[in-house]
């Protein structure tokens, strides 16, 4: 009854994640799924979300009743000030609606069905070579075409830029294009803040709708305001005169992987504000309403309510900055331990400094398939098969093992 129907093959990161899991060896390394770990390998739940589970708990107001169905007011208030700035012109001009989402997934699928249904410029989504695997299936599963600019050169390990710049312009008017707001995944590669400009003004003088990815802010430079630059400059300085859509996940950025918290924001052009947007941002609100109505119903409330408690709170929020620049310095910290121990102590061939250079949870090693391949069976050590490696992974304890494999298996 389910004519053609075909095994697929396991998801390339979460059947890592199982392969890491089955492997019985006591000094196996996990450098796959992008998920901090602590210095002693363990995932960590965030001393702010701890506080905040506690105070939502004690509240005489917790419950577990249905949320409406855009989700947790507080939280997709406050969500929206994190990415956009406490003084964003969307939010003064009342240019902006959120919808809280299934996290980063369900922001981009959300978004996806709502494009296809109401944009009226092409249904062809522009994706950076390399992206986020899953990405690409997100977009095909709701009738997107998908194509890709050049964003990675592999040679000089920098940005494409003029590749990038050459794909906005060729690409038809009003297409659709990806941008990973900060901390590239899987590259850790993001353009500097003039190279920024440059992009967001090609893509608006090509008529193109930006869509932002933001799933590691504060991961980047462990400084949330330094982390929306990009989002921040395309909206407030008006350099962007099409829709905006970003799509926001707190998985990483509060260490809530498995709560789902997320919020898409959709920002209207510069122009029409206050009163005479406002039909338009209702219109818009209940057909992301219907779209949520339909699949999940409502949104999950604990991770949300938890992010709202962090986020509307000052002393939470602190600590949760605090959180923040732990996790982004422990990650840097490994990355010149790494370096250093393949460029100094063992002479690996090659050079390794983009591995310091790069920026969030990940770094593009430039390891190729078969060293990959090699790493896992011959030493345990999990990476995806692109060569990126989760640098959160790393610790004192494990990090000299992995520079040994690096090395044999660049050698070998
Ligand atoms: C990753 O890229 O490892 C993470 O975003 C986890 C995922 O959902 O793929």
């Amino acid at each position: 009854f389910f004519p053609g129907i075909k095994e697929l093959p396991p998801d390339p990161l979460f059947g890592l994640k199982a392969r890491y899991t089955a492997d019985s060896r006591a000094d196996k390394v996990d450098l796959g799924i992008g998920a901090y770990r602590d210095e002693n390998g363990k995932p960590w739940i965030l001393p702010a979300v701890r506080q905040a589970e506690a105070k939502l708990v004690a509240s005489p107001d917790y419950n577990h009743e249905y949320l409406s169905i855009g989700g947790y007011e507080p939280f997709v208030k406050e969500a929206a000030k994190i990415i956009l700035g406490e003084d964003s012109l969307a939010i003064k001009e009342g240019r902006i609606v959120s919808q809280q989402s299934l996290s980063g997934t369900g922001a981009l699928h959300l978004t996806g069905l709502f494009l296809k249904t109401f944009y009226s410029g092409e249904h062809t989504i522009y994706l950076s070579k390399p992206t986020w695997a899953n990405h690409n299936q997100i977009f095909t599963s709701v009738g997107f075409k998908v194509e890709s600019y050049p964003y990675w050169n592999n040679e000089t390990k920098s940005l494409d830029l003029d590749g990038f710049l050459n794909a906005i312009r060729s690409a038809p008017k009003k297409s659709v294009f990806l941008l990973h707001a900060c901390a590239h995944n899987p590259t850790g590669l993001d353009p500097t803040q003039s190279q920024w400009t440059t992009i967001l003004k090609e893509l608006d003088n090509n008529n193109h709708l930006v869509l932002f990815d933001s799933a590691y802010q504060g991961f980047a430079s462990g400084n949330l305001e330094k982390d929306g630059f990009a989002i921040r400059h395309a909206i407030n300085d008006k350099l962007i005169n099409s829709p905006i859509i970003i799509c926001q996940s707190f998985a990483k950025n509060c260490g809530m992987y498995g709560e789902r918290v997320g919020a898409v924001h959709v920002i209207t052009p510069p122009g029409a504000t206050g009163e005479a947007v406002a039909p338009v941002l209702r219109a818009i609100k209940s057909q992301l309403n219907k779209i949520i109505r339909s699949e999940l119903s409502n949104p999950p409330a604990y991770g949300a309510k938890i992010v709202a408690a962090i986020l509307s709170d000052k002393d939470l929020k602190k600590q949760w900055q605090d959180d923040l620049t732990t996790m982004s310095s422990r990650i840097i910290k490994m990355r010149h331990s790494l370096r250093d121990l393949l460029t100094n102590e063992l002479k690996t061939p090659g050079n390794w400094d983009h591995i310091v250079n790069q920026t969030g949870m990940f770094s593009f090693t430039g390891l190729t398939p078969e060293m990959v391949a090699r790493l896992e069976e011959k030493h345990g050590v999990y990476l995806v098969s692109s060569g990126r490696a989760s640098v959160a992974g790393l610790n004192e304890g494990n990090i000299n093992k992995v520079a040994q494999a690096i090395d044999e298996v660049v050698r070998s």
